[in-house]
């Protein structure tokens, strides 16, 4: 078995060494973790689907250090791609472009003439990006079907002996993944929700865009290929609480034979005996700490069901709605 080395953030050059070997490294982003092979070396993003248990017609973000460092497969982009680039960033909004046939491997963008294209916030992984001078891919870097990991101790747990290392920078700040937008067509598109709401790229574009958020319902088409696909299922069935169902809901956990686990705001800690995770008191807590929870009840303490709080599908709301409602399979408690 491979041994998987922990990096610490100042040895961003020895990781990026191993990219140009076409090893995997396990990198940090403000989003979640990513699992990191050379984007052009076929048979390293080969590895990453394997590593996942993924699917290889679901394509994968190529994740880049730079705008300059995405044109060399892109070619200038457009005037509204500039404006989005400037005022976005680094930062959690993916961009998908119509790429030059042959500049990717078909492993990454799984047979698509389009790839995503991302650049993080997070510093070190731009430094570890820029330093082995080729874009990286980067899914989430959990097994498939399993919530993304928001720390280095959820890679390592997914992918101990499976990858060469993890870059560990700490616990992910935003903890939803990023806001995928599809500039490929005529009008913009959002094909997954993340931080970035639809208004804020309203307000940069200054023109309406698409949101395909209530999407991705059963029986629709799938959007982005890896929509189709079950994701952050966790073992235990997740129930989605209202926040005025919460006295009922806790009064139901009280009667079930089976284990309930309660994820929620440290206030209701008081009123159940049941295994509990501090999910936090506002959306922003609660979309950091929703697939550390999720995990939680999977692993650490293992349950058969799990509450876990409704909030409004706006703003940050939706990026958090998205992924519960999925960890759920749309399940909310009905008292
Ligand atoms: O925040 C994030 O985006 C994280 C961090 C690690 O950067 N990455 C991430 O990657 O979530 P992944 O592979 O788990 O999700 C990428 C999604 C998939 O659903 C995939 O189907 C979609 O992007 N995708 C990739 N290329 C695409 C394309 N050309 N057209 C449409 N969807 C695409
Ligand atoms: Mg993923």
């Amino acid at each position: 078995m491979m041994i998987t080395r922990i990096y610490q953030p100042d040895e961003y050059e020895a990781a990026a060494k191993e990219i140009q070997l076409g090893e995997l490294i396990a990198f940090p982003t403000e989003t979640v973790y990513g699992l990191g092979a050379d984007a052009t070396n076929e048979q390293a993003a080969k590895r990453v689907y394997l590593a996942k248990g993924r699917p290889s017609d679901n394509p994968l973000i190529v994740t880049v250090s730079s705008q300059a460092m995405m044109e060399r497969f892109t070619g200038p982009v457009d005037k509204r791609a500039q404006r989005l680039i400037d005022h976005f960033w680094p930062g959690s909004l993916t961009l998908i472009f119509n790429v030059a046939p042959g500049k990717l491997s078909k492993t990454v963008t799984g047979g698509l003439t389009t790839a995503a294209f991302r650049c993080p916030a997070n510093e070190t992984t731009r430094k570890m990006i820029a330093a082995a001078d080729t874009p990286i891919v980067g899914p989430s870097a959990n097994t498939s079907g399993k919530p993304s990991p928001t720390t280095a101790q959820h890679v390592y747990h997914d992918m101990n002996g499976r990858i060469a290392g993890i870059i560990d920078d700490g616990p992910t700040k935003v903890g939803v993944e990023s806001t995928i937008l599809d500039l490929s067509k005529g009008q913009p598109t959002i094909l997954r929700p993340g931080a970035v709401t639809p208004e804020e790229i309203e307000g940069v574009l200054g023109c309406p865009v698409l949101a395909d958020n209530h999407h991705v319902g059963k029986t629709e088409i799938p959007k982005a290929p890896g929509m189709k696909y079950k994701h952050y299922a966790p073992a235990a069935q997740v129930l989605i609480v209202a926040t005025d169902e919460w006295p009922e809901a806790l009064r139901w956990a009280d009667r079930q034979e089976k284990k309930v686990g309660v994820m929620a705001s440290a206030v209701l800690k008081k009123q159940t005996s049941h295994p509990f995770f501090d999910i936090g008191a506002d959306v922003a807590t609660a979309s950091r700490r929703l697939f550390a929870g999720l995990r939680y009840f999977d692993s650490d303490v293992p349950v058969d069901y799990i509450l876990a709080p409704a909030y409004p599908e706006e703003g940050l709301g939706m990026a958090y709605m998205n992924r519960l409602r999925k960890a759920a399979g749309d399940q909310f408690f009905h008292g």
